[in-house]
């Protein structure tokens, strides 16, 4: 039997990432399923929606970038069970979000060697959608701003970090194209539907190995 393929939806906060993984899921069923890093129904997910709700509720940068890795940890035999049978599964965040994140807040000692260090191992994507915005624009959608991380400087920042992150990955490895990168901006919800399935379709409807690949970096 065919595997599944990993499809991921990278970006910053309110770039359509949730909307984008809904509709690409619709057209993928009944053959596919949708998770959402973080994904916090599970017991770490738990502190997670803590820490990212509650500012006052503070934990050091180190712990909390693993908390999120060990997340994705509690979600990976998950993942490879539904590649192996067959089902497509559609990420909303995954490891980058990990790396710009954390890269972004500027830590000592937290480079993005150490940052991708505990998600390797992981289920690797088989595609890597990274949803940008020109600017300023996400702080108008709605609820921008309850969430830690939810601020325009720091979005700016990790927009350079994932850009960085994608840009030393692609060079340091050999993979053709590691990431496609769409800008939302000017684009209503139908068109960027498009884009990304005009992406999607190839890597649905072509042969692949038996097995999916793990990320190595
Ligand atoms: P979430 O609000 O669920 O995503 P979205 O804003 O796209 O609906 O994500 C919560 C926050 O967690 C978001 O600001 C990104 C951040 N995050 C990390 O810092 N590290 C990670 O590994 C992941 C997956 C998310
Ligand atoms: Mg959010």
């Amino acid at each position: 039997m065919n595997r599944g393929r990993l499809v991921l939806f990278e970006g910053l906060d309110r770039t359509g990432k949730t909307t984008q993984s809904n509709i690409l899921l619709e057209r993928l069923k009944p053959n596919a399923t949708l998770i959402k890093f973080p994904e916090r129904s599970t017991e770490i997910g738990a502190v997670i929606d803590r820490y990212l709700k509650d500012k006052t509720f503070e934990l050091p940068d180190q712990a909390v970038h693993l908390l999120f890795s060990a997340n994705r940890w509690e979600m990976a035999e998950r993942i490879k069970q539904l590649l192996l049978q067959g089902t497509h599964v559609v990420l909303d965040r995954y490891v980058y979000s990990g790396v710009a994140y954390s890269a972004a807040k500027h830590t000592d000692r937290m480079d993005r060697t150490w940052c991708l260090q505990p998600d390797r191992g992981l289920p690797r994507p088989d595609l890597t959608i990274f949803l940008t915005s020109d600017d300023a624009e996400n702080e108008l959608r709605a609820g921008f701003g309850e969430e830690r991380y939810e601020k325009s400087e720091f979005q700016q920042e990790v927009k350079r970090q994932f850009v960085e992150v994608f840009k030393a990955l692609e060079d340091s490895s050999h993979e053709e194209k590691l990431v496609h990168v769409v800008n939302v901006t000017g684009k209503s919800v139908e068109e960027v539907a498009k884009v990304v399935w005009d992406l999607v379709e190839p890597v649905v409807t072509l042969p692949t190995d038996s097995t999916y690949s793990e990320l190595l970096y």
